[in-house]
């Protein structure tokens, strides 16, 4: 999705040209999010005037032919697009500009009423140069502006009058050292550093920076310089911007791909220390006892994500549900309006983000929590909308996650649903205290097992990629824990590879699936220790129809399963399997991915975070 940066930099300690290094460096650390166009816009010091280079394409190919980090200026505003509006082209790529080109823009969102302000806006004489929604906000804040001369003033009333979801960073000549912002649904991110101040989509773009950050919230407005930062809410009252604060213990080195060709290979290899990581900040702290707590007291469970985030919710379900024989209610977020109605007080709703900032998954939990649920989070990002508006956040540690098929943050999350499910289960009684520490101390080898499983598997997988890369179809098959394992492995394949990859419960294939399978069609198992005899079933079945059947499997199933060919992993207890049987199938689609020409990194239209639905 969109992704924005805004600097204001004090002239008297910095070169003229130092914004606009920062914003093409900061543009070049937002592409994971996704784009197909980019800009900036800067206030040239000596004539005042606005300097604005945009085009589509790729970053470093715009900002080489325009000259982005040559362009004087103290205050400036970059963008990358993901077009919703209007096609990519030069003309719809952001920074906007009103008529007098004295207001430059830059949105991620929608605005939803634009072409009724459009039409109202021609008839007061406005010309517009794009399709896109964006461009509409310029001229109303220079209709706005021009009645009154007060720019803050204007950007409120502008706000007052636009429906939809938007971040936005406006720069102008009347106020040249400042940048303007509002925030409704999509995420925007106050950073504080000496001699200036900056403005993006997330944190990673100004980790260079700065460690300090004021995440905004829905309805905030206000502007930035050099110095100062001034934030209001909603009903106009200002916001103690010190009390905001948060820091974070991110640093910029973790945003780069350290010697690895992409970060998703990256992230994949730094599973085993985040598992670690994850294991020993959930045990060191009482977070999982009060969040189990929590879940004990209330009445149903109901979890909600999408994507990745949302095969991991499955993990906590089945595992939640297997451990303690409550059950769990586990909805698609983007799906939240169809069972909203069902929620009320006592209720405890689950959002599972990496972001924090999946715009269903915060509408769903903000439906749930306003018919008086109470409202839970597991999130990676620190300060981020979900966790704020949670009643209760449990962290997930993973670290920044830039690769835009998650990897890291699924076994993360998976770790966070498996210690969960046990304490809860303790708390209802359902296990003892001793079976209780015994199955959490089973879960501090969770990162270990990842890397075995790791350096077990990379080298078959390697040829596995050269043997299914031209195929144009394949299943994944499993049962029990198998089955989120299967969606979560298509979903890779299919993100990163472009293969057409479906995932079903073992058992289901023979209705309807299995009438595509011919000679060579892949089929891969995703084989746990549980159910074994029924999925060898599947397997034969699969088999006489000349499939090419692979089990990713437990070693001491080698010998016993009957596929043509097998990617073995270390054997472990059921709750570790997650860690040994998810690397290999991460690996399979990012060495496919690579073996079939595409960046994994940016996967054509996907975006990391979502922030319109
Ligand atoms: C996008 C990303 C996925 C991610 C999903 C949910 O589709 O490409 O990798 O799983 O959003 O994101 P969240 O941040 O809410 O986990």
């Amino acid at each position: 999705m969109c992704g924005i940066i805004g600097v204001t930099c004090n002239p008297s300690a910095n070169a003229p040209t130092r914004a606009s290094i920062i914003i093409t460096k900061a543009l070049k650390s937002l592409e994971y999010r996704g784009y197909d166009s980019v800009g900036i816009a800067l206030i040239d010091p000596s004539s005042g005037k606005l300097i604005v280079k945009k085009s589509d394409g790729m970053l470093d190919k715009v900002s080489k032919e325009y000259g982005f980090e040559g362009t004087p200026g103290f205050v400036g505003i970059g963008h990358t697009r993901w077009a919703t509006h209007g096609p990519p082209t030069q003309i719809n790529a952001h920074p906007h500009t009103d008529c007098k080109e004295e207001i430059a823009i830059v949105h991620n969102g929608i605005v939803k009423n634009f072409l009724e302000l459009k039409k109202d806006l021609a008839s007061k004489g406005h010309s517009f140069k794009s399709e896109t929604d964006t461009e509409i906000v310029a001229h109303l804040l220079e209709e706005l502006s021009n009645r009154n001369n007060d720019f803050f003033n204007a950007l409120k009333r502008a706000i007052s009058m636009v429906e939809g979801s938007y971040a936005i960073a406006v720069i102008t000549k009347k106020e040249p050292d400042k940048i303007f912002f509002a925030r409704k649904e999509s995420p925007l991110i106050v950073g504080l550093s000496k001699n200036l101040n900056l403005l993006a989509s997330d944190i990673p773009a100004m980790l260079d920076y700065t460690s300090s950050f004021i995440p905004l919230s829905d309805g905030e407005v206000g502007w930035i310089s050099p110095s100062d930062v001034h934030i209001e809410n909603l009903n106009g009252e200002i916001i103690d911007t010190k009390k905001r604060i948060v820091t974070v213990d991110w640093k910029s080195d973790m945003v780069r791909k350290s010697g690895y060709p992409h970060f998703m290979i990256k992230e994949i290899h730094e599973q085993p220390q985040v598992l670690k990581n994850t294991y020993d900040g959930l045990m060191s702290d009482d977070i999982l006892d009060r969040a189990a707590d929590v879940l004990a007291s209330g009445e149903r469970i109901f979890v909600t994500a999408a994507g990745t985030s949302y095969h991991a919710s499955l993990i906590l379900k089945l595992f939640i549900e297997r451990l303690t024989g409550r059950i769990v209610y586990p909805f698609i977020a983007s799906e939240y309006r169809v069972v909203e109605n069902l929620a009320h007080k006592g209720d405890v709703i689950i959002a599972v983000s990496q972001s924090g900032e999946t715009i269903d998954t915060m509408k769903g939990l903000r439906a749930f929590k306003a018919r008086g649920a109470i409202a839970m989070s597991i999130t990676n990002v620190m300060g981020s909308t979900i966790g704020r508006e949670s009643d209760f956040t449990i962290p997930m540690r993973a670290g920044p996650e830039i690769g835009v098929a998650a990897t890291k943050t699924f076994l993360t999350q998976t770790l966070v649903a498996s210690l969960l499910s046990i304490k809860l289960a303790s708390k209802l009684g359902k296990i003892g205290m001793d079976e209780e520490k015994t199955m959490l101390s089973e879960l501090a080898d969770a990162g270990r097992v990842a890397g075995e499983a790791i350096s077990m598997t990379e080298g078959v997988v390697k040829s596995m990629a050269e043997r299914i890369h031209a195929v144009q179809n394949m299943y994944f098959l499993g049962r029990g824990l198998g089955v989120p394992l299967s969606y979560e492995a298509a979903l890779k394949l299919k993100e990163i590879s472009y293969i057409h990859a479906e995932a079903y419960p073992a058992g289901e294939s023979k209705h309807g699936p299995i009438a595509l399978v011919e000679q060579g069609f892949p089929v891969f198992f995703i084989v746990t220790s549980e159910m074994v005899s029924e999925l060898e079933g599947n397997i034969a079945e699969m088999n006489a129809r000349g499939a090419m059947t692979v089990a990713i499997a437990p070693f001491k199933l080698k010998e016993r399963l009957g596929t043509k060919a097998i990617i073995a992993v270390p054997d472990a207890g059921n709750m570790l399997e997650p860690y040994s049987l998810t690397p290999p199938f991460q690996l399979l689609a990012y060495y496919t991915a690579v073996r079939r020409g595409h960046d994994p990194d940016r996967p054509r239209n996907l975006a990391k975070t979502v922030t319109v639905e």
